[in-house]
């Protein structure tokens, strides 16, 4: 079934239902069979995307940028040392402007409230790149990587572990809710996600069988894992507090031993990247067979152009 997205912003997965993921998800499965054979559309010509950065990338930034591009769109990125959001000009006053030159905007950043204030006041699409809250196309990544391994979604038991309560960790959590998986988080109970998320979340679950579990035991989440998800311990922005996270997050690693105590011979690796290897996932693990990292890396791509192609 077809869904009519255009014209809609992608600020959080909670604002998408189950259906309109799927749409996503299918949408991206054809880019990347497209891409794949070689076949050369132009889909943005003519299009302009404005490309907001307040944060590094790697992964985001080319994404949106390459798939932009290759439809025959212009792509104008933007660092803070380039444009006066927030600085000299109101965050209102920007997406005004934004909003009459451009027919999307990107934006990666700080707060939440500027991604929202931006969609509110542009009158385009505006996508959210990664916020301290949420990190939104990074999961349709993982989603898509996940089905890819398994065929399906529903009933898979995904085991995050390390800092529950960041963006990744928050969307994963709404990502698995909405679309059926059993989300398992592995935390130290300091870094736990917000008693209200976790409420919409069980909420979220409800009709698609979902489960939400969240324990400070990794020998109570490993068991059973289908998929290993981790993330840095010490989010962008939150460099002040490195000291206390490697203390925290340490019986959290995802090593070796982790792989093995699923029992699941067929348990695969997953990291939204980059990873501070040593620390939050050992080197014989990212790299080693069971990861599936740079596919997850590469369903950027995939997932950010079938977000574009469904919205503008
Ligand atoms: N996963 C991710 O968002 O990577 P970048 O920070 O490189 O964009
Ligand atoms: N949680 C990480 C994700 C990077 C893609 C951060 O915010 O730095």
């Amino acid at each position: 079934m077809a869904f009519n997205l255009k014209g809609r912003s992608l600020l959080t997965l909670r604002d998408y239902t189950p259906e309109e993921i799927r749409f996503l998800l299918d949408i991206s499965r054809q880019a990347k069979q497209e891409r794949r054979a070689g076949v050369i559309q132009q889909r943005f010509q003519g299009k302009t995307l404005a490309m907001l950065f307040e944060k590094r990338s790697t992964r985001t930034r080319c994404a949106f940028e390459t798939a932009f591009g290759e439809e025959g769109g212009h792509p104008v990125f933007l660092s803070m040392a380039d444009i006066q959001l927030g600085s000299k000009e109101s965050v209102e006053d920007t997406a005004r402007v934004l909003g009459r030159m451009f027919d999307a905007i990107e934006f990666r950043g700080f707060k939440q409230e500027t991604v929202e204030t931006l969609a509110k006041y542009s009158g385009v699409p505006v996508y959210n790149g990664l916020t301290d809250l949420y990190h939104p196309t990074q999961i349709l990544a993982d989603l898509m990587t996940v089905e890819e391994e398994f065929g399906g979604l529903r009933g898979i038991r995904i085991v995050y572990c390390g800092d529950g309560r960041n963006n990744v960790a928050n969307s994963l959590m709404i990502g698995s809710a909405k679309m059926g998986l059993h989300y398992v988080l592995a935390s130290p109970k300091e870094l736990w996600p917000a008693e209200d998320l976790v409420a919409a979340c069980r909420e979220y679950a409800a009709p698609t069988g979902a489960t939400i579990t969240i324990t400070d035991r990794m020998e109570e989440a490993i068991p059973g894992a289908q998929a290993i998800y981790t993330d840095v311990w010490v989010s962008m922005g939150e460099e002040a507090k490195a000291q206390e996270r490697l203390k925290l997050l340490a019986p959290y690693q995802v090593n070796a031993a982790a792989m093995a105590a699923t029992g699941l011979p067929e348990t695969i690796f997953l990291h939204c990247l980059p990873a501070v290897k040593g620390q939050e996932v050992t080197v014989d693990v990212i790299d080693g067979p069971r990861s599936r990292c740079w596919d997850e890396a590469e369903n950027r791509k995939h997932t950010i152009k079938a977000i574009m192609l469904a919205t503008i």
